[in-house]
């Protein structure tokens, strides 16, 4: 059994999905995805049992995912859920059309109806990219005077993808929100990110703490990551002032770092194991 671990920058993540590729006794292969040309008509990588993106870029991980699988080969995320967790209107979308609980959100194609969407759903409101991660480029919008300001600045300096208005309601958090990491279909380990800024992504700065993993979380978190197509992934889930869980959005690339001492879970070696019974052809 042959696994590759297509990466580009080196994380600790990938130090430690190495490492336990290694403690499983699998064969692996690093696979730099920037250093090798992909040559569309060939079958470079069909001697590989399954291959693990861990590309930092989502849209490295989104064309390369494609080509792998043209090549026949496993990958871990399918490209159907790199595609749908790297869009977050797309995210939004599939969670709604499997009943799964998420954020009013609203999409607007300028400016102005941008606007007025914004007026009918009330202040605050949260704008975000539909693209992006860590939290960048998220705007909480408190009144109509920023509204315009953000607008017409993501209209006259943002790229075409910035002209999409992505405008949710936004949820008054405990001071906290939770990471669910789900890999094939487990529920494996939880974290809350805890912070004083509304924006809680660790990489902000929030600090991780243990999560207990209520039914209500492990089903949420179960039908989140179904309803992207399942694999390797880790959903956001909002606990609203009413007591409900809402998912925010799924990442399919997750980062881990942090959640492996609190949680007292071997993150890597349960992902390592997925990946194992991907290529072996039990999942
Ligand atoms: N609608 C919202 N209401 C309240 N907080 C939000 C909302 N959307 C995002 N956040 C906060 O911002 C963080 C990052 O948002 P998210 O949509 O996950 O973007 P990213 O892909 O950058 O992580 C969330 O974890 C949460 O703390
Ligand atoms: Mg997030």
């Amino acid at each position: 059994m042959k696994i590759g671990v297509l990466t580009s920058r080196i994380r600790v993540e990938e130090k430690l999905l190495f490492q336990a590729l290694e403690k499983a006794g699998l064969d692996y292969e690093r696979i730099d995805v920037e250093s090798i040309p992909f040559l569309l008509d060939s079958k470079a990588f069909a001697s590989f049992d399954a291959v693990l993106i861990r590309c930092v870029s989502h849209t490295q991980a989104f064309y390369a995912s494609r080509v792998l699988e043209s090549q026949g080969v496993k990958v871990i995320n399918s490209h159907h859920v790199i595609n749908v967790c790297g869009d977050k209107l797309l995210t939004s979308l599939a969670l709604l059309e499997h009943g799964v609980p998420t954020l009013h959100t609203i999409v607007a194609f300028s400016p102005e109806t941008a606007l007025q969407s914004i007026e009918a759903m009330g202040y605050p409101v949260v704008l975000k990219p539909l693209h992006g991660s860590w939290g960048r480029l998220l705007a909480k919008v408190n009144d109509r005077d920023s509204a315009e300001a953000i607008l017409e600045h993501k209209k006259t300096l943002g790229g075409y993808a910035h002209s999409v208005f992505y405008i949710q309601e936004y949820v008054e958090k405990p001071g906290r929100d939770i990471r669910a990491f789900v890999v094939g279909g487990e529920t494996i380990a939880a974290i809350y990110r805890n912070s004083s800024h509304w924006i809680t992504n660790t990489a902000r700065g929030a600090k991780a703490s243990f999560c207990p993993i209520t039914p209500e979380l492990d089903h949420i978190a179960k039908a989140a990551a179904e309803a992207v197509g399942g694999g390797i992934l880790a959903v956001d889930i909002f606990e609203t002032p009413e007591g409900r869980l809402v998912v925010s959005e799924v990442n399919h690339t997750p980062e881990f770092r942090n959640s492996i001492e609190p949680t007292g879970v071997d993150i890597p070696a349960k992902m390592v194991d997925y990946v194992k019974k991907v290529a072996g052809g039990e999942i």
